[in-house]
């Protein structure tokens, strides 16, 4: 049985008194709910306060990004031992948002994969196809490549820690949902590209999360499907109310 995972992408939004005050509601209202892993993803410049609010409670802090060097002269970069070191366990690697508005390939998403391992981070690699894709029926080959290239030179012990976050592009901060159907689909290819990729016991261990306009009213449906094991949160993580419902939800 896997635990379910759900972690909160708040990207870039609020501001250092509001994340502050998010990250405490966060810990009051779901440090005791077990059954379920919680993480949330707050803008760089807040990870130290975030970190320090949640200190203590089962609430998992993590980047919404990171670069492939460890140190040197790559200005405006966060590496992965810097996040390390202000207490993250986890980084999103490879979101829509990054591959599409900032050009992010395959290869460098890949090197991020091996910057964040390298520094014990757990990676939550983000994989989807955009409308244009689906409605060209190119989901299965645009998502088959995102994990192929971005799990490339992976051992299935790096696997242990790897999350993947299937989020069709046309759900995301559109309002617009996947069906339960839908997403099951392509969780499924996933997880048998892992099998063949890393074998049975690593991919019936990997926890694959849907994002895509995950709200409190859907994510029951969703997380009931079998190859859905939790979900990356975008808006809906804003508001500690949402958030708690879909963790409540995912259970
Ligand atoms: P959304 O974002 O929940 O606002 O659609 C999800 C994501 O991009 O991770």
């Amino acid at each position: 049985m896997r635990t379910p995972f759900v972690a909160g992408n708040w990207k870039m939004n609020l501001l250092a008194d509001t994340a502050k005050a998010l990250a405490v509601k966060v810990k009051e209202k779901l440090d005791g709910v077990s059954g379920v892993e919680v993480a949330v993803c707050p803008p760089f410049v807040f990870l130290k306060d975030v970190v320090e609010a949640v200190r203590g409670s089962r609430i998992q802090v993590g980047g919404q990004n990171v670069y492939t060097k460890d140190s040197g002269a790559f200005t405006g970069e966060v590496s992965a031992p810097m996040l390390k070191s202000v207490g993250c366990t986890l980084v999103i690697i490879g979101h829509s948002e990054r591959r599409h508005i900032l050009g992010e390939t395959d290869a460098f998403i890949n090197e991020k994969m091996k910057a964040a391992l390298k520094a014990g981070l757990k990676p939550i690699l983000c994989v989807g196809e955009l409308l244009a894709e689906r409605d060209a029926g190119k989901t299965e080959e645009v998502v088959r490549r995102q994990v192929v290239e971005g799990l490339k030179g992976l051992t299935a012990a790096d696997m242990a820690t790897v999350t993947i976050a299937y989020e069709p592009v046309w759900a995301i901060g559109t309002g617009r949902t996947a069906t339960p159907q839908q997403a099951q689909e392509v969780h499924a290819i996933i997880r048998g590209l892992i099998r063949q990729q890393f074998g049975a016991a690593v991919a019936d261990g990997l926890r694959i999360q849907y994002g895509g306009s995950v709200k409190a009213d859907n994510a029951k449906a969703l997380m009931s499907q079998p190859d859905v094991d939790g979900a990356l949160v975008g808006g809906a993580s804003l508001e500690v109310r949402s958030f708690a419902d879909i963790i409540k939800n995912s259970i």
